[in-house]
Formats: structure tokens, C-alpha cells, sequence
């Protein structure tokens, strides 16, 4: 919304939110206390705010007098009852078409930009005309919905809204599409908005999370058929994504894919398979998941064991939080799952990250550890990477900040208790100067 904003002066744009907090944030002049850290946000938001993009919780009012609603809450994986696990939890966006239904006034259209299982637009049609049709009054309101899901990927959100490959408009009414479009078209190109049916669009929007997750869970498994065999997996995936018709992004292998979207959105897309009796097709995606959970696994293994079997009581250091580098997003972290591994096997971890805050880490920790396991683990945040490697056994690094790959490792040697170990599941350090500094590397898909 900041992006639009940006592109176009003359649309007011209002962000609303239930949570007082959080539109406080944004609305904040301490302009880094905004809730989400994405490079460039700020320095839009501070351009655009107040101008043309306010934050606001008075949703009665903004619904009235709103053109056009984009839902935009979350849809995280149903936790309980039926289709638990996999099912796409649709709470948020129910209690949103309700709230836009009771207080829209007159033509309004509504557009999902939540990624949701196929066919939400009509749970959304549903709702808005059904409770329309409750209406006394003379005058009736009227709905369109569209969807036009985004395909932003975060760390680089603001570049991705900017310069999108495409912009996905799924919707049968013409007007109402075209006047969407007519937004985008102020700063993109005619070519690269895609019109399409309401259900292609949302169905696009779950197999491009499902393509990207899959390649990352191919090119992890075969990482670690280069560390059986003596490959190199930069090498292997080098050679591979040359050819043109494989393309080379998205091929690093890493400790396992994160974020708060494409597992969510496999197994979705799973559950959508079966609900409609394709359960090879299920199988198929779900396997993505599976190397996935494998692929975090190993790394906890692997360190346990190069450790000379046991990590209790020996201190690692846990360089990076964040599910990616630039964004302080921990949703979905492999972190997360490798950490909860490493307590579980008696380590005292230390963690670094640079905008990651110590609250959140702990907040995450007692949900997703402590409660789980009933019983607390000895853990210690440093704000300066050197203190988080001190008196360790081992540093592992799990997100690619650009830092991490500058870091002095001869300085590490003298601080680090030996034998000392460095772990790197993004493949960013340099493996010569690791080990000629003293310190025994392992790298991930490193076969040689
Ligand atoms: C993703 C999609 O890219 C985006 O189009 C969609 O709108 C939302 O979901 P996001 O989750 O923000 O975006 O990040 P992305 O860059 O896709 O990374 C997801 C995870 O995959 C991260 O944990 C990342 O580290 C990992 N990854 C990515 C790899 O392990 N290897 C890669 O080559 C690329």
C-alpha cells in the first residue's frame, strides 16, 4: 500500500487495522519503530504518510468511504479441527468480508490480495451479498471481488512491487477489473497485467509458492548427495541453472526454506488435492514439505555429530534468526526448528542477529521451545556478533546476511574453545580462510 501510495498521488490510501498498537507504530515519527523492517519501507512511508497513506483503526468510517477494500490479513495453517494441519485457517478473512459488508456504502470492490485456497472469492461473494441482502434500507450497496494476489517476496518488497515480472487480475466484472488495473498501470506496464478468471488467479498464486518451494527442496536434497559423494553443490547448482530452461534462481541450497508462505501454501494446495480425491497429486507436493522437515533435521545431526556426538552443555553460537536475510521476519525460521533440535540435545545457544530483537527471539522461544517441552533451556542474546562467538564450540550460520560473510575468522579462532567449528548452511564464508585460520568447516552440499 505504501508503493501504491508512492506511484499514485491522487489515490488516498488507508491502512486499518483492529490492533491500536500496530497502527500507533506506523503512525509513530520515530520511523523505526514501524513494525516491519523492509528495506526502503521507511523512507517511502515517511515521503507518503499523512500525505496520500494514513494508518488508522476507525474502520467504519474508511469502509464507507472506501472504492475499493483490499483484504490483506493472514491465513496461517488451521491448527485444529477439521482439515488440521493443512487447511488454510480463513477465520481472518471471514470476520473481514463481515466487517466490509456492514459497513460499505454504496458500489464497492472488494479485492483478496490474502493468499487463499481456491475459491475463497466466493466465501467472500457469499457473505457480502447474502448479508446485503439482509439490508432494509432503499438504497442497496454492491459488491465485486476480485483477486490479485502478490507475489512480493520480502527483503526485497519494495523492488518487487516497483518492477514486478507481473500483476495477477482474476475477476469476471470488467469494470472493476479494469479500474484495478488502472492502478497499477500508473507505474507498470499494460503487458505485464495478467487478466484472468477469479479461481486461475487464486490457483496461480499457490503453484508459484509451490514451483519456488520446490526447487529449493530439490537442490537441498541433492546437497546432500554432494556431501556423500565428494560434489560441490555451488558447482552442481551452477552447471544446472545455466541451462536456460532451468533458469538459476532459486537454486541455494540452504538449512531448508522458511517464511510465512510456501509451506502454508503446499499444504494448502495438499489439502485442496485430496478434497478433490487427487492424492497422487497430493503426494507429489507434500514430498516438498517433507525434504524440507528432513533437510532442517540434518543440520542439527550433522552438528551433533561432528561435535563428537554430544552437543550437551557446549555452546554454540546461532548467527542469523530471520527466515532470510533483510527482514526481520522469523515466521517459518529454520532457525526456529534447528535451534529447538539443538536445546533438545542439551546446547547453550547464543544468538545474533541484526534485526531480529532479543524480545522476539524470546517471545519465539517460549512459545515454540519452552512451553513444548516443558522445561526452560540456558540461551543468551548478543548484540555484537564476536560476543555471541565467544567461549563457543561451534558457530553455525543459518541466515545469509551480508556480515556474516565478512567475518574475521582468525579473530574467532582465539576466542572459540577447541576444537572449534564452523557451520555454514548458506555456503557464504570462504572455506579457505576458515580453515586456514584453525577453525574445521563444514559447509552445506560441500562434498570436497
Ligand atoms: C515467497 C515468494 O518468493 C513470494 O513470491 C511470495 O509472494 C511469498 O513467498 P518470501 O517467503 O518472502 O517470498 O521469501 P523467498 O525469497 O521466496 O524465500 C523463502 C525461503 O526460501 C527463505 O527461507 C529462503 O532463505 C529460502 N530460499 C530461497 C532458499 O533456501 N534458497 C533459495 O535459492 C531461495
Amino acid at each position: 500500500m505504501a508503493v501504491i501510495a508512492e506511484k499514485c498521488t491522487n489515490i488516498q490510501v488507508t491502512v486499518l487495522d483492529i490492533n491500536k498498537e500496530k497502527i500507533d507504530l506506523w503512525n509513530s515519527d520515530d520511523l523505526s519503530l514501524l513494525p516491519v523492517y523492509e528495506p526502503e519501507l521507511k523512507e517511502i512511508v515517511s515521503k507518503v504518510r499523512n500525505k496520500n497513506l494514513f494508518f488508522s483503526c476507525d474502520i467504519e468510517k474508511n469502509i464507507a468511504e472506501a472504492d475499493m477494500v483490499f483484504i490483506s490479513v493472514n491465513t496461517p495453517t488451521k491448527q485444529k479441527g477439521l482439515g488440521a494441519g493443512y487447511a488454510s485457517d480463513l477465520k481472518w478473512v471471514e470476520s473481514s468480508a463481515r466487517t466490509v459488508a456492514k459497513f460499505a456504502k454504496n458500489h464497492t470492490i472488494v479485492v483478496e490480495k490474502s493468499t487463499l485456497p481456491v475459491r475463497t472469492a466466493e466465501l467472500i461473494k457469499k457473505i457480502l451479498e447474502e448479508s446485503n441482502s439482509l439490508e432494509k434500507s432503499e438504497c442497496k450497496n454492491s459488491f465485486s471481488v476480485l483477486s490479485n494476489p502478490e507475489f512480493l517476496a520480502e527483503g526485497s518488497a519494495i523492488d518487487d512491487l516497483r518492477n514486478p515480472d507481473r500483476v495477477l487480475i482474476g475477476g469476471d466484472d470488467e469494470v472493476a477489473t479494469s479500474l484495478l488495473s488502472s492502478i497499477y498501470e500508473n507505474w507498470i506496464s499494460k503487458e505485464k497485467i495478467l487478466l484472468t478468471n477469479l479461481w486461475s488467479s487464486e490457483l496461480s498464486k499457490l503453484t508459484a509458492n509451490a514451483f519456488l518451494a520446490q526447487r529449493i527442496s530439490s537442490i537441498n536434497s541433492i546437497s546432500a548427495l554432494c556431501e556423500a559423494t565428494g560434489a560441490e553443490i555451488k558447482e552442481v547448482s551452477g552447471a544446472v541453472g545455466l541451462d536456460k530452461r532451468i533458469g538459476s534462481k532459486f537454486l541455494n541450497s540452504g538449512p531448508g526454506f522458511g517464511g510465512s508462505c510456501f509451506q502454508k501454501d503446499i499444504l494448502n494446495l495438499v489439502y485442496i488435492c485430496r478434497f478433490y480425491g487427487l492424492n497422487e497429486v497430493a503426494d507429489y507436493w507434500e514430498s516438498v514439505v517433507r525434504i524440507n522437515n528432513w533437510q532442517r533435521r540434518r543440520i542439527s545431526s550433522i552438528v551433533i555429530q561432528k561435535l563428537f556426538g554430544t552437543i550437551s552443555s557446549k555452546k554454540l553460537a546461532i548467527l542469523g534468526f530471520s527466515f532470510k536475510a533483510n527482514t526481520n521476519d522469523t515466521r517459518e525460521s529454520p532457525a526456529i526448528f534447528i535451534s529447538k533440535d539443538l536445546f533438545e540435545n542439551g546446547a547453550i545457544l547464543s544468538f545474533h542477529d541484526p534485526k531480529v530483537s532479543e524480545a522476539q527471539i524470546e517471545n519465539i522461544l517460549e512459545k515454540e521451545v519452552i512451553k513444548e517441552n516443558n522445561q526452560s533451556f540456558e540461551w543468551e542474546y548478543q548484540k555484537d556478533l564476536y560476543d555471541a562467538i565467544d567461549s563457543s564450540d561451534a558457530v553455525l550460520i543459518l541466515t545469509e546476511w551480508f556480515e556474516y560473510s565478512r567475518i574475521d575468522w582468525y579473530r574467532c579462532y582465539k576466542l572459540m574453545r577447541k576444537p572449534a567449528w564452523i557451520f555454514d548452511t548458506r555456503n557464504i564464508v570462504n572455506p579457505i580462510e576458515v580453515k586456514s585460520s584453525g577453525i574445521n568447516y563444514w559447509g552445506v552440499g560441500n562434498g570436497s
